[in-house]
Order: C-alpha cells, then sequence, then structure tokens
C-alpha cells in the first residue's frame, strides 16, 4: 500500500499503516460523494435548464391544484428513497466514528510495557530525557520495536509534538503533562516539528527522532549519548529530594508531618474533606507547585509552595526518585518503575 501513497510521510511506526488506511478511507468516501454531487449537479443544470420556450406563468388555478395533490401522493414511493439516503449515510458516518474511536484509544493509551522518557518543549526547543540520566536537545534517540511513552510539560506555552512518520501529533501544555507513545518500526532518522505556534521562532522548533537498533541504542546510553554520563533522574531526584528537605516532613514510616511517599505513584490517596484523587504524575507535579490543592486526609496545610523554585526537569527527577520509592517495597507502580 505504501508504494501508492507517495504523497504521505513514511511509515515507520505499529499505527501509520492504521493511521493511513482511515483517512484515506474517509477521503475516499468524501471523494466519491463530492464528485457523485457534483456530476449530478452539472448533469441536471443541463438535463432541466430553461430553454425559454414552455414559460408562460400562470397563477394556479383549479387544475393545478389537483395535479399538486397528485403529485403529493408521490410522498409514499418517495419514502424509500429518503430513508436509503438517510440510511446509508449514516451507515458510513458511522463506521467512521466506530473506527475513529478505536483508533483514538489505540493512541491514546499507552502499553503497559512502554518505556518512559520525558519531553518539555519550550520558546524554542525541544528537551528530553531519559531515564538512565542523559539528555538532549532537539534530538531524540530511541530504540526501534520498543514501546516508548513520552510524559510531556511544557515550560511556557502551548506546543505540540509532531512526528510526521510516526503519525503521532500531541499538545504539550504548561501546567500539566500530557503523553504520548509510539513504536518504531524502522531504524532511521525522522523529522520532528512543533505543530503548534508558539511564538517568533516556532517554525525553528524542530529535531530529529534516530530509531536504532536496541544494541546500538544501549551502547549510546553507556556512552551517555555523546556526552557527559551523568547519574540518573532517580538519583538526581533523590538528590534534590534531601537538597530541598522533602525528606525532614515526608518520612517512609507516614509519621511525619507530610504523608509517607513509599508506594504514592499508582495508588488512590484519600483526600481531606473527603473524595479521593489518583496519584498519578500530575498530581505529583501540582502537589509540589500547588500543596493545598489537595490535602492528603488527615495531615495539615503547612507544606510551601515550590512554585518557581523548581524547574520542570527537576520536578520529572523528583517524580522518577518518588516512583522508585514504590518500586522498592513493591508498590503498586513497581512494574512500570524501570529505574
Ligand atoms: Cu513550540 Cu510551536
Amino acid at each position: 500500500m505504501s508504494k501508492l501513497l507517495f504523497f504521505v510521510p513514511e511509515q515507520a511506526s505499529s499505527v501509520a499503516g492504521q493511521v493511513d488506511l482511515f483517512f484515506f478511507f474517509m477521503v475516499a468516501v468524501s471523494g466519491f460523494f463530492s464528485l457523485l454531487i457534483a456530476g449530478l449537479l452539472v448533469f441536471f443544470a443541463l438535463r432541466y435548464r430553461d430553454t425559454g420556450v414552455a414559460a408562460e406563468r400562470v397563477e394556479p388555478h383549479g387544475d393545478d391544484l389537483e395535479e399538486a395533490a397528485a403529485h403529493a401522493g408521490h410522498g409514499r414511493g418517495a419514502m424509500l428513497l429518503e430513508l436509503t439516503w438517510t440510511v446509508i449515510p449514516l451507515l458510513i458516518t458511522m463506521v467512521m466514528f466506530g473506527w475513529g474511536t478505536t483508533l483514538f484509544f489505540t493512541l491514546s493509551r499507552p502499553p503497559a510495557d512502554a518505556m518512559q522518557l520525558n519531553a518539555i518543549g519550550k520558546q524554542w526547543m525541544w528537551k528530553f530525557q531519559h531515564p538512565e540520566g542523559v539528555r538532549e536537545i532537539n534530538e531524540l534517540h530511541v530504540p526501534v520495536g520498543q514501546n516508548i511513552k513520552l510524559l510531556m510539560s511544557s515550560e511556557d506555552v502551548i506546543h505540540s509534538f509532531f512526528v510526521p512518520a510516526f503519525r503521532v501529533k500531541q499538545d504539550v501544555v504548561p501546567g500539566r503533562y500530557t503523553q504520548v507513545w509510539f513504536r518504531a518500526t524502522k531504524t532511521g532518522e525522522y523529522h520532528l516539528f512543533c505543530a503548534e505556534y508558539c511564538g517568533t521562532q516556532h517554525s525553528g522548533m524542530i529535531g530529529t527522532v534516530t530509531v536504532m537498533e536496541p544494541d546500538a541504542y544501549e551502547a549510546w546510553l553507556a556512552g551517555g549519548g555523546g556526552g557527559a554520563a551523568g547519574q540518573s533522574l532517580a538519583q538526581l531526584g533523590e538528590r534534590l529530594f534531601s537538597e530541598r528537605a522533602c525528606n525532614t516532613c515526608h518520612l517512609p514510616s507516614g509519621q511525619g508531618r507530610g504523608p509517607s511517599l513509599v508506594g504514592l505513584i499508582g495508588s488512590t490517596v484519600k483526600l481531606e474533606g473527603g473524595g479521593t484523587v489518583k496519584a498519578d504524575e500530575s498530581y505529583v507535579r501540582e502537589s509540589i507547585l500547588n500543596p493545598a490543592a489537595k490535602i492528603v486526609a488527615g495531615f495539615a496545610p503547612q507544606m510551601p509552595t515550590f512554585q518557581g523554585q523548581l524547574s520542570e526537569e527537576q520536578i520529572i527527577e523528583l517524580i522518577a526518585y518518588i516512583r522508585t520509592l514504590g518500586a522498592k517495597q513493591g508498590g503498586p507502580s513497581a512494574a512500570a518503575a524501570k529505574e
């Protein structure tokens, strides 16, 4: 099929073929009906054009009214026609709806075994962090054949992560995490774009996704991604955790002034005043920047805000560390933690 599609980008991910097939189905259906309607329009305009000979306008009188009444009787015969042109488009659009929704769910739900990387958009660059601590700017290296999940945030305005060859595009929004996943099927280099106008140099907010054989990727990682080998995100987060004195309140025993963070990520947290919240990355991020937003049941709202004191990278490091607390204790997110 891809030979036919000379005008679409290369297909380099597990979903690319499905997205294209769906897209071409919609183009074919729309094209068919557009041509049909335009064709009939021209045909009828010619066939029933006003030749100027039959036009003698008269007021309706008795015979005309009878004729009109007789035509109205055709309404029953037209029922079949009415049903046909109602039901067929309905079925076609329902197919589009069902198919599109299924595809949307596939695209928006990362597989459980996906390897998580972090992406940060800022005016005007893409920053990526591998769990092992390797950082990249406007370049992303990933292994082929592996499900990759990107947890993304923005430092300023809305950006959009777009890799045409993977057929994935996802807004990157300040103040929250969004995610996107893909499984590259071919090694090579692919364009990465920002697909949301984000200021003067929006068009320059581009980069390259390099898909490598797993061995080559491991070697690349081990070499620190060509730069100095650093500490893992979780190690950096652990250091921050004590530097910022988080550890003085969030004791693992739960006896501190703040709740224990052991096994937190992935768990369900009871809140003061009733209600619960699923402790995902967005919740942890919010609790760091705006601690009063959701108070854990049994604790006082006394944590200071870290708004403006931590970069997005540092928050990601803290979250990576907190996730390992779950893993050590065999918490609910133990399987998800790759560190
Ligand atoms: Cu970032 Cu456009």
